[in-house]
């Protein structure tokens, strides 16, 4: 079950009246429409009043930040209901209904007003309730922000395609399930270490390890067949946060847990770290860590089961 926090919303009720256009937001999937944070965010201003610019947030997740910079979610960011959320990922990723409403309520979960029915993007930066250590594309929370992308980090994942595609530019690299997982794991000694280095405390258990799968079995299915995708592709969609689909991508036919444990297994067929990763998260068998990212990743990739 998940927990709420932190007591009343707190929101002006200036701010209140600002935003009633969004409780009628609908999805318009035009993948055409694609501008950066800050850009288009003015709401329209009561007459005689002049525009107003709202501060736009956006998250750790790509998938999220390029739905609001397609338009599909509010452009800012912001008062994302239940049902928007579900729509945008169900009719722009044509994800599973089911898996888009655990998604969904996991953002809501994340709004620290207890009674709250919508949430802001920037809300589910909280440090270790989704957002975790060994991202792909961020930055661990002490050493900077979580929630930002950072090109260093995201480096090491490209350096992991590269080096297993020696001679090959970018464009001619495609990605497999295999080297994916390879640089999941990469990141994942590389967090370790620098927080190691740093003397200060690194959080990888089996809820990171089952996201950390989680997340990189959601991004190449989101973008590849099969785990097949230009790499091109995969830093369109973490470097501008767009889907590419001027480029030539189109949304999966169908998005469903079957899928993601199809990602799961094919990565942990390349896992000669495997059992590596079970000791480090407590397990201690490579059979163990198996077992569990196979069944638990079902229902808790994006649900952990409590925040403080
Ligand atoms: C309402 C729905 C969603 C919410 C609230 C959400 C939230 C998050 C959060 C908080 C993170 C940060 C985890 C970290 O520390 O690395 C994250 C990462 C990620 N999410 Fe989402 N997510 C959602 C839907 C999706 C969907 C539908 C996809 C793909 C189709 C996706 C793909 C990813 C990926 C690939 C990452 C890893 C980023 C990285 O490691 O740098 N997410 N998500």
């Amino acid at each position: 079950m998940f927990s709420r926090l932190f007591g009343k919303r707190t929101k002006s009720s200036a701010e209140e009246k600002q935003r009633p256009q969004t409780a009628t937001h609908t999805v318009e999937v035009k993948w055409d429409n694609w501008s950066p944070p800050g850009e288009k965010d003015a709401i329209s201003p009561p007459i005689h009043q002049a525009a107003t610019l709202t501060h736009s947030v956006r998250s750790p997740c790509p998938a999220i930040n390029s739905l609001a910079n397609h338009s599909i979610l509010p452009h800012d960011g912001k008062d994302i209901t239940k049902a928007m959320a579900v729509d945008a990922l169900t009719k722009a990723f044509n994800v599973d209904p089911k898996i888009a409403a655990v998604f969904a309520a996991s953002g809501i979960f994340a709004n620290p007003h207890h009674d709250a029915t919508t949430f802001d993007l920037n809300m589910v930066t909280k440090h270790n309730y989704i957002e975790h250590d060994a991202s792909l594309s961020r930055d661990d929370a002490a050493f900077g922000s979580g929630e930002k992308f950072d090109q260093d980090a995201f480096n090491m994942v490209l350096k992991t395609y590269r080096d297993g595609h020696p001679g090959k530019s970018d464009e001619e690299i495609a990605t497999d399930w295999v080297t994916a997982g390879h640089a999941r794991w990469a990141r994942v000694l590389a967090s370790r270490k620098k927080h190691d280095v740093a003397e200060k405390t690194w959080i990888y258990g089996i809820k990171e390890a089952i996201m950390s799968y989680g997340e990189t079995s959601l991004y190449l299915n989101l973008l590849g067949k099969d785990g097949v995708a230009p790499l091109k592709w995969v830093r369109i969609f973490f470097e501008q946060e767009r889907l590419p689909y001027a480029e030539g991508w189109r949304p999966p036919v169908k998005f469903d847990q079957a899928d993601l444990n199809h990602g799961y297994a094919e990565m942990m067929k390349g896992g000669e770290h495997g059992a590596e990763e079970a000791k480090l998260v407590g397990i201690g068998t490579l059979v163990g860590l198996k077992a569990a990212i196979l069944s638990l990743g079902a229902g808790f990739i994006k649900a952990p089961s409590a925040h403080a």
